[in-house]
């Protein structure tokens, strides 16, 4: 008979195990797309080449926490299924006091203290479309609408513990981490394997090496065994599949700090801005683009907030295209790196179309613009959205 041990130890290696409760019919037949291994139904994703975006407005039966079998995937090539049981993490570089490389087991990693934190994940190009559909600019990359975000519960051990164990110098100024699935080749050039350094001071901060989503060993997509979770900043930093930590006494790049991710345009620097670093504010509503509502009835809207500066402080809705606003009702506590939902009653008396806004601002101060600058590669969008419905 399997003892407690060894169950638990198959269920830590084992991620397929934990998706059976998910064999639900929506996720039975689900098609997958190339290099995804999870299910996704049409009603919960919509493929985008090598990725699967969330739909926004399904995730209105959603708590705080979205489900793995929810949750976007963003992949720059193909989930690779790796074995925790083999798997090793690699610290090595200059910045360590005896330069060696040190490495760490699954089961090493397991052994350290944990912890637990709540934090939305949030691909920087999220929200891409609207700088055509909403202002009438080119960008390039892919066209996600808003759905490439979700929030989870991160179990794992902090970063600064790895590095401290490791031996960080006093003066390292970078740490690399670098993913096991294939090296990226785009228009005929090949990038090597997705890698993106974090500041020293980053690292040691709020970063945990996370091995458990939502109390589950993390999904294969989602980068089993261990990934990067860097709260608060843009999803590129938080790689899956985490194969090794460069740590550096001199400052690093790769092609995601120099090509991609960060702002060019017409507003910017030739060059561009500095690497992007942390998220920015959003909202929108749990509706299809073109939604149908009837005149006459009183709908509940409802939808998500969140900053990634400071915890939601209110949410300003308007039904008549942003001439009047009036604040929504907060349904979760607004907590720092979290999102909350929120709902307002809206009772439309004239058949037509209608633009519903919702408007985000924080305890920092910041609020929605009315526009995003552009940058060319689609980054950051955080503009009020602008959502057309029909009321019938
Ligand atoms: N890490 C590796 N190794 N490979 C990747 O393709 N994609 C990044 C990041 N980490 C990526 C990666 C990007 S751009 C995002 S937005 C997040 O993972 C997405 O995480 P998810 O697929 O778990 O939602």
């Amino acid at each position: 008979m399997p003892t407690r041990r060894t169950l638990l130890k198959a269920a830590a290696v084992a991620p397929v195990l934990s998706q059976l409760p998910l064999a639900r019919k929506a996720f039975a037949d689900a098609p997958t797309a190339p290099g995804i291994v999870k299910p996704l139904p049409g009603e919960y994703f919509t493929v985008r080449g090598t990725n699967a975006e969330a739909n926004f407005a399904a995730l209105a039966d959603t708590g705080p926490l979205t489900p793995a079998d929810r949750f976007f995937v963003r992949n720059h090539t193909t989930t690779p299924r790796l074995d925790a049981s083999d798997w090793k993490l690699t610290v090595w570089g200059d910045g360590l006091h005896r330069r060696s490389p040190v490495t760490f087991t699954y089961g090493q990693l397991r052994s350290l203290p944990s912890v637990t934190r709540t934090a939305v994940l949030e691909c920087a190009g999220n929200g891409r479309s609207l700088f055509t559909a909403q202002q009438g600019e080119t960008v390039t990359g892919t066209s996600w609408t808003y759905g490439a975000i979700g929030a989870a519960r991160w179990r794992g051990v902090r970063l600064r513990d790895v590095l401290h164990r490791a031996g960080i110098a006093s003066d390292a100024v970078a740490v690399m981490p670098r993913g096991l699935d294939d090296e990226y080749v785009t228009g005929g050039v090949n990038l090597g394997r997705v890698r993106r350094p974090l500041p020293a001071a980053k690292a040691l901060d709020d970063v945990i090496l996370a091995y458990e989503m939502n109390g589950e060993p993390l999904p294969y997509d989602h980068g089993h065994p261990v990934r990067v979770i860097a709260p608060s900043w843009i999803g590129i930093a938080s790689v899956k599949w985490l194969g090794d930590l460069q740590v550096s006494a001199s400052p690093l790049a790769s092609p995601w700090t120099t090509d991609y991710y960060r702002l060019f345009g017409a507003a910017y620097p030739p060059g561009g801005s500095e690497p992007l670093t942390r998220q920015t504010l959003k909202s929108g509503f749990h509706l299809p683009y073109g939604a149908v509502l009837d005149a006459g009835a009183t709908h509940r809207l409802t939808g998500r907030a969140w900053s990634a500066y400071a915890p939601v402080h209110r949410v300003d809705v308007s039904t008549d295209g942003g001439t009047r606003w009036r604040r929504a009702e907060l349904l979760d506590a607004p907590r720092r790196g979290g999102w909350v939902r929120f709902t307002t009653p809206w009772h439309p008396r004239r058949t037509g179309p209608v633009t519903l806004l919702s408007r985000t601002t924080d305890a920092s101060g910041r609020t929605q613009p009315e526009r995003t600058v552009h940058n060319t590669q689609g980054y950051l969008f955080d503009a009020v959205v602008r959502h057309a419905v029909t009321v019938v």
